[in-house]
This record gives structure tokens, C-alpha cells and sequence, in this order.
């Protein structure tokens, strides 16, 4: 039986999904985190289902041991990969939450026919997830998807300006994306890139960033569930598969300088 004063566990592949953390911990100031990231084995979006599902059980395992009453899967390969498998392991121990399905509900602001563009990983796009749940919600938006694959290792490796702006033309000039109006971020690590994208496309087009969403939807979820720490300052532990100077690098420029990544190893 969880407890209000149980931790958020938030787990990503990597850095990215801290994304998601920083605009959990804005939003919740009193919850306890407990942070994941699973940097031995990113990048998750090069990866099989099966191979990103054993990763995310083990990480699932971990958050559980810490008592965590919500998990928080923050990242969209996993998302799209392991909600299922992970929800079903989980049973009623704790409340899963992925990044799809409050960015899909958000949708609904989008009345008028639409060309929407989606970046994410070749695991995110392979998987047709979000485009199977766009077309059953919203049959007037036509979703247009395309793999942007080395942007997120780029991140991970160098921050943001490890990636070019060659690099990010050639993906989004892809023609698959021409005359999008609107453009679903469906990488954790993509938010640090919407200055870049917003430059390429002359700020015309809408970016969609699901940090805030999936944000909200945790606190509604937390509040419904009667889960929701009051608390004024909660703690917080970011913990990492492999530790280098670079991740703790790149995790302060997601987060901010008060961040320090602890190695815990994958049992
Ligand atoms: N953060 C992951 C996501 O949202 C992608 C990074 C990776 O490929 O590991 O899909």
C-alpha cells in the first residue's frame, strides 16, 4: 500500500527524461525522486522491444525496492515498447505512467484538419504507437513520422550543441515533413533542441514539447489517487547504470548545477 510520502521514480535511458523530472519537481516541489537513468545501455531507440522491456523490468524492479508509488516511464522508446509489460509486472505495487498518452490527450486543442509532424527514436517511430492512438482520437489530423535517430546520442555526448545545424537540417527538411503545422517532440532529449527547431522552421511551426503535459498528468494522477506530498522541499536522487564525467555534465544542463549522478548498477 503506497503512501504520500513514497517517492516518484522517473526512468529514461539516459540524461533525457530529466527533461520530464525537472518539470515534475517544478510543478511538485514536496515529492521525493528517485531518477534512472540507464546510461550502460542507451541508446534504448537503436534497441529491440524485447531487449528495451528486459532493461525497463530491471530498472522497474529497483524503483519498486525504493518503495516508489508512481513509475514514471520517461522516455518514448520504452514507452512505446515496455508500457504494457511493465504496467502488467507492476500490478497494484504502484501507479505506471508513460509519455504517450498524456501528450495524445493534449491533442485534443487541435480541432481543424492538421499536418502534424513526429521526431522520436526508429524505436518510437517502428513502434506506430502514437499514430495508431492520434488516428482513433483524432481522425482530421494527419501524423507524418520520421526517425531522427542520431540526435539523441548527439545530445548525450556533447549537450546541445552536438548538434549541427547540417545535422538537424538533414532531418528536417526530409520531405515527409514539408509543410507540417505543427511538430510532436516524442524524444525526451528533444526539448533541449527547441530553439535549434524553431530557428530551422522560422518559429511557424508549433512544437510540441510533452515535458509539461506528462507533468500534469502525474500531479492529476497523484491528487485522483489521493498520493499527492504537500511537502515544501522533497528529496532527490538521480542515479545512473554507468557514471562518466560527461553524463554528470550533460544531466546539469537538463537539470541545473545542484544535480549530482550516483552509479547504481542493474541488477
Ligand atoms: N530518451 C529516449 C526517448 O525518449 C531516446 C534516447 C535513446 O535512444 O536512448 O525515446
Amino acid at each position: 500500500m503506497s503512501s504520500q510520502t513514497d517517492p516518484i521514480g522517473i526512468f529514461d535511458s539516459g540524461i533525457g527524461g530529466l527533461t520530464i523530472a525537472k518539470s515534475i519537481v517544478e510543478a511538485m516541489p514536496g515529492e521525493d525522486i528517485v531518477y534512472y537513468g540507464d546510461t550502460a545501455h542507451l541508446p534504448y531507440g537503436d534497441k529491440s522491444p524485447a531487449t528495451i522491456t528486459a532493461c525497463s523490468l530491471r530498472i522497474t524492479d529497483l524503483l519498486l525496492q525504493k518503495n516508489c508509488k508512481m513509475i514514471v516511464i520517461a522516455c518514448n522508446s520504452a514507452s512505446t515498447a515496455a508500457f504494457e509489460a511493465v504496467r502488467a509486472h507492476v500490478g497494484d505495487r504502484a501507479i505506471v505512467m508513460n509519455v504517450v498518452d498524456p501528450l495524445v490527450a493534449s491533442l485534443a486543442v487541435h480541432k481543424e484538419p492538421h499536418k502534424m509532424g513526429l521526431i522520436g527514436t526508429r524505436q518510437t517511430v517502428r513502434s506506430m504507437v502514437y499514430d495508431q492512438k492520434i488516428q482513433a482520437l483524432y481522425p482530421h489530423i494527419t501524423l507524418v513520422s520520421h526517425p531522427t535517430n542520431l540526435l539523441a546520442s548527439a545530445i548525450e555526448e556533447f549537450g546541445r550543441n552536438g548538434v549541427t545545424d547540417s545535422l538537424l537540417s538533414e532531418y528536417l527538411s526530409h520531405p515527409d515533413l514539408k509543410d507540417i503545422q505543427s511538430l510532436i517532440l516524442a524524444c525526451t532529449h528533444y526539448p533541449l533542441l527547441k530553439d535549434k527547431i524553431n530557428t530551422f522552421f522560422d518559429q511557424k511551426v508549433c512544437i510540441i514539447d510533452p515535458s509539461d503535459v506528462v507533468s500534469a498528468s502525474v500531479h492529476q494522477t497523484l491528487q485522483e489517487h489521493g498520493l499527492h506530498n504537500l511537502g515544501s522541499m522533497g528529496t532527490r536522487h538521480f542515479h545512473v547504470s554507468d557514471y562518466t564525467d560527461s553524463f554528470e555534465k550533460g544531466a546539469r544542463m537538463f537539470f541545473g548545477h545542484t544535480l549530482h549522478l550516483e552509479h547504481l548498477a542493474l541488477e
